[in-house]
């Protein structure tokens, strides 16, 4: 049963808590770099703890990094889960229930996205307010366990206004541009096709992505408070504009602009 494998794995890794960690962070493409500047205090790779997902062949062999950032107690994800990998969304949002069991409140998610909002570019960070669910699989699917929350959660207050507000002020402090969208999540592998990423910006989504949105659900169902932040890695609207997309550009561009992102992260840590 899910709680008794939360628990299972809550028991392994308490032995490397040295402190009490209230905020997690799920390392996606743009806060990899965050992961140099914690200061580790033990890491733990996936593989060792017990019930997390088995790494597919392709997936990074991510770790569970436990440390301060700035002086701050986090947990870490380097390295995420995807249902494209074949996970299934229960499976790759199990480490986001142990964060929770291990005492996680807040949990601050980073992921690459297309822009489908024609004044949102390549390289701009948008705060996530909001999303639209086509994922075809839910990771509360099944039995309920009320222990790990209700059977159904209300989703009106799922991103954080305060985290969200208290970004806006950080970027207005650093002088960084920071937009706000909906993010719409598909499974992915591929791209959209143009129709798709019409069809996006139809039902109003800002944001197009392979992720997150099975991690915010358990999240929501755990009741943590959430800040997601997406780093805009290609251009997707208008569909005539629109040129060919490589994994390399997107690395690329998330790279350029995940500076900004970092700055950001490590400006508000302090007053989550
Ligand atoms: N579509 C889906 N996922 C993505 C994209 C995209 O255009 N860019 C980065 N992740």
């Amino acid at each position: 049963m899910l709680f008794e494998q939360v628990e299972e794995a809550r028991k392994y890794l308490s032995q490397y808590c040295k402190n009490e960690y209230k905020i997690g962070m799920v390392l996606g493409t743009g806060l990899g770099a965050l992961a140099e500047v914690i200061e580790v205090e033990s890491s733990v790779p996936y593989a060792q703890i017990p019930n997390f997902p088995v790494s597919t062949v392709e997936s990074h062999a991510g770790e569970l990094i436990f440390g301060l950032l700035d002086g701050v107690p986090v947990i870490a994800m380097s390295g995420r889960f995807h249902y494209y990998e074949g996970y299934s969304a229960k499976e790759l949002s199990f480490p986001i229930r142990v964060l929770k069991a291990l005492g996680v409140e807040k949990l601050i998610l980073s992921n690459a996205a297309g822009s489908t909002n024609e004044s949102i570019d390549a390289g701009d960070i948008v705060v996530i307010r909001d999303h639209i669910n086509l994922h075809p699989d839910n990771p509360l699917r099944g039995m309920n366990d009320e222990r790990l929350g209700i059977r159904f959660p209300d989703m009106l207050h799922t991103y954080s206004k305060r985290l969200r507000m208290l970004c806006k002020k950080a970027a207005g402090e650093l002088d960084i541009k920071i937009k706000e969208g909906v993010y719409v999540g598909l499974q992915g592998p591929n791209l959209e096709t143009p129709a798709e990423y019409k069809f996006i910006n139809i039902i109003g989504g800002d944001l197009v992505g392979m992720s997150t949105i099975p991690e915010v659900i358990v999240a929501r169902h755990s009741e943590m408070e959430v800040l997601a932040i997406s780093v805009v890695s290609n251009k997707c609207f208008p569909i005539e504009s629109l040129t060919e997309t490589t994994l390399d550009e997107v690395i690329e561009v998330v790279n350029k602009a995940s500076d900004k992102l970092i700055k950001l992260v490590r400006s508000i840590l302090a007053d989550i």
